[in-house]
């Protein structure tokens, strides 16, 4: 084991160069004050984040994903994490309401792209571009490349998404550096792409189908998550009894 996060756990991988992500049901929510399990919801990322991470992929958006290895595991790319949060917003929800006191629905003028320092103990404060590049945490060549994927993982998630019936509403990603063999270094997506990041709504009801209906306490958590994966069509063959073990097996 490498490390144990709030949602996943790393081990070291079986060749150098990558590491395991062990999918856990935690969840934690308002920076650790709020905890609790959602069952399945583990099995149910890493099938989510396989599919987004993989066509993402075809779609010439580099990653860190290489495959998934059972229910609960999946073989990525050991990267350099870039320690700064990626908030893409099309509409305005959760702290960017609070805010500037938008009303939590409300299209958003144009995609916002926010950045928050990963920093537990500092509660992940918001940061720009300045302290980005001042503190040295990215430079400016690598923040343009980060901005310019984060768009076009916007763009075609929120078209993939909508084809399904569910609007993309905000989400977070991470980003890592991978050196190559002959020494170049690439920016690619890492950590995961699931209802724990994303806010996703039916796009006829708004109903919430993500992590905000644990922050919120407002029930069904798993059969949101069971709902957006059954609508990208990935529910295990046998169904939602499938997702609620526990144990690693294949
Ligand atoms: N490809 C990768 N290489 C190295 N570290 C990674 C990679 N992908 C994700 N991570 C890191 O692994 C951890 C994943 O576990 P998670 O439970 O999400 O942690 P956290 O509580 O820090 O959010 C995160 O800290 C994430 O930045
Ligand atoms: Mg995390």
């Amino acid at each position: 084991m490498i490390y144990e996060g709030k949602a996943k756990v790393i081990f070291e991988g079986p060749e150098p160069g990558t590491i395991v992500q062990y999918f856990k049901d935690d969840a934690t929510a308002f920076n650790n004050q709020k905890k609790g399990t959602i069952t399945g919801k583990g099995v149910l990322n890493n099938r989510i984040s396989e599919y987004l991470m993989n066509r993402l992929n075809q779609m010439g958006v580099p990653t860190h994903f290489i495959r998934r290895l059972n229910m609960r595991e999946q073989l990525v790319r050991e990267v350099e994490i870039i320690p700064i949060e990626v908030v893409i917003r099309n509409i305005a929800a959760g702290s960017i309401s609070k805010r500037f006191g938008i009303e939590e629905g409300t299209a958003l003028p144009r995609s916002i792209v926010e950045y928050y320092f990963k920093n537990d103990q500092l509660n992940d404060p918001m940061v720009s571009e300045e302290h980005i590049t001042a503190f040295g945490w990215a430079t400016i060549q690598e923040l343009d490349e980060i901005v310019a994927l984060s768009l076009r993982v916007n763009d075609y998630l929120s078209g993939l998404f909508l084809g399904i019936g569910i609007k993309l509403v905000d989400f977070k990603l991470e980003f890592g550096r991978l050196w190559h063999e002959n020494g170049d270094m690439q920016i690619v997506l890492a950590d995961e792409i699931s209802p724990d990041n994303c806010r996703l709504w039916d796009a006829k009801t708004n109903e919430k189908l993500d992590k905000d209906r644990f922050r919120r306490d407002m029930g069904n958590v798993e059969g949101a998550y069971q709902e957006v994966a059954r609508r990208l069509g990935i529910l295990p063959e046998s169904g939602p009894a499938d997702v609620q073990g526990t144990d690693t097996v294949q």
